[in-house]
Order: structure tokens, then sequence, then C-alpha cells
């Protein structure tokens, strides 16, 4: 399976080629960039490990190059700024991200290919993505929640001095400040944390607060993230390529769960090889509920500005 990566010269690309290099799973990784040199440094330092990690090609492309890829991440934008909130960032980024878009439309990818957004803010961008390219909604998806999830379960481990792998707590809505989390379903090794020694109310508050401060911190301690980013991207990435079928917090097009409807925003969602199987209306707790549907309306208000 290839994998293209636009904005592959950048950190998050760079680490998400990274940690799809360590995986394995798939044949190609190509790096398209604005910085083409940046592009071609990232492939170059990746393609010298290769005789240690797996058998694929590494390369730099260009867009003609891209079109027979079977995922294209699309990680190119501005970083925001430690104190600006991801939807502040979107109109430094629509303009960058349309053009994109167009490129992808122009060189006509193909039709079962499915696109992956990762710049920011990913759900806004994801929504002009499905309603500009007309591709199919069901692979035309965000990263959405995935990292937040992986953070949010990643910093309870830490906390509870419990194994990172058997911690499972998922992260909904938007992938930003209006992000919802799911304690009802929150478990390690199908045990749940609420009830687990040592957790109480307090405790929850100030790990979800950590989870969703952590963006912010880690642009202010190095600049941006990358490690975790590239790792999210790399378990949607390979649930597509080996058709895994895994529930992911993926962000998509919804089609009526959670009141949602073409909103693109976090929800239980099946992913295979041709993208999104189904999307879960789970049962939640009611204040989990009316946080899904705060953060929808957010993002409708926010995507009604941007999309006019
Ligand atoms: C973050 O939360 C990159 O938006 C991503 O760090």
């Amino acid at each position: 399976m290839k994998v293209s990566i636009i904005g592959g010269g950048g950190r998050v690309g760079s680490c998400a080629a990274a940690a799809l290099q360590c995986g394995g799973v798939v044949d190609e990784i190509a790096l398209l960039d604005l910085n083409g040199e940046a592009a071609e440094g990232e492939a170059l330092d990746l393609l010298h490990g290769s005789a240690l990690a797996a058998d694929q090609r590494i390369r730099a492309v260009d867009y003609a190059e891209v079109v027979d890829s079977d995922v294209v991440v699309i990680t190119a934008g501005l970083r925001r700024e430690a104190d600006e909130s991801r939807l502040a960032l979107i109109n430094r980024n629509v303009d960058l991200f349309a053009k994109i878009i167009a490129s992808l439309k122009t060189y006509r990818l193909k039709d079962e290919a499915i696109i992956l957004v990762v710049s920011n803010p990913v759900d806004i961008l994801t929504r002009l993505a499905v309603e500009r390219s007309g591709r199919c909604p069901d692979r035309t998806i965000g990263l959405g929640t995935v990292l937040d999830s992986a953070r949010f379960s990643s910093l309870i481990a830490a906390e509870m001095k419990l194994s990172p792998t058997q911690v499972k707590a998922m992260i909904l809505g938007e992938h930003g400040d209006s992000m919802v989390p799911i304690w009802s379903a929150a478990t390690v090794n199908g045990f749940p944390l609420t009830t687990w020694p040592g957790m109480t109310q307090g405790l929850q508050n100030e790990l979800f607060k950590r989870t969703q401060s952590s963006g912010a911190e880690v642009i202010r301690r190095k600049g941006g993230a990358g490690w975790a980013v590239g790792l999210s991207i790399r378990e949607v990435v390979e649930c597509i390529a080996l058709d895994r079928r895994r529930v992911l917090t993926i962000s998509s097009a919804q089609s009526g769960a959670y009141g949602a409807h073409k909103t693109c925003l976090s929800v239980p969602t099946i992913l295979g090889r041709r993208g999104v199987i189904k999307r879960i209306e789970m049962e939640l707790w009611p204040k989990e509920l009316s946080g899904i549907r705060a953060s929808a309306g957010a993002l409708d208000e926010t995507y009604r500005q941007v999309a006019g």
C-alpha cells in the first residue's frame, strides 16, 4: 500500500513517516512538501535507515506522483502559537488547504484512495475536504481525537502506574477546546477506571485537563507535537492497510450520530480498507452527550464563518 504525506518535510509529516517506517506495514512512503528540499532531506534520512527497518520505497515526490496513492495524509499547515486556539488558526490554514484539495482534484487522485486530514483545525478542514473535493465522505476522514485519546490513555496509565497498552480511554467530539472525556467507557484491561483503586473525581478532572492542554504544552516546550501524533497517524493508516476494522475516534462527516449532520467530529468509528465502515452512536452519560452536542455546535458555527 502506498501512502503519500503532503507536508512530509515538516515535523508532523516526518514523524508520521518514521512511525510508518518502523511499523513496516505499508509498501511505499512518499513525501511531498512546499519546501522540496525538506521533503528530500527527510526522505533521504529515512531511506538511510531502511536496511534496519523494512522493505519499503521511501522518496520525495510531486503531485503527479501522489495520484496512485492508496492513502494521502495531509499534515501541511502552519502551527498554532501556544496560546492560540486551533480554531483561531483556521484563517491561516484554509487558503493553503484549499490549494492542496484543488491540486488533488487536478491530478485526479483515484476514487478509492482515502484522504486523512491532520492539519488543524482538523475537524473544520476535514469538512472542507469533504465538501470541496466532492469525494466519498467515508474515504475523506480526519485524525480527529485519535491523538487526544492516546494522550488521555497514556496520561492515565502514567498517573495510575498501569500498563499504557491496557488503558483504553476515549476522547470524542472536537479535536480542540470542546473535546469530551468519555469516562463511562474508560477501562484498564476491561475493568472500569472510574472505580479503579485510587481513582477519584478530582483525579479524573485533573487527568482530563492535562489531556486537553497537552497540545499547547508540547508547543510551549518543544515547538509542536511530533512523536505521538506520528504514532496516531500510523494507527489510522495501518488500520486501513490491514483492514483491521478497529473502533477509532477519527473525525468524519456525521449523518445523524449524536444529532450531528454533515459536521465533522469524532465519534466511535469502525475503520477498514475502504474507509469508514460504521459510525457508532454508543450510549453515553448525559454530560458526555451534552458535551458532544456542544462540540458539534461550536464546529458548525465556525464552519459557517469559514465556508460562508
Ligand atoms: C496537537 O494537539 C498537533 O493538534 C495536534 O498537538
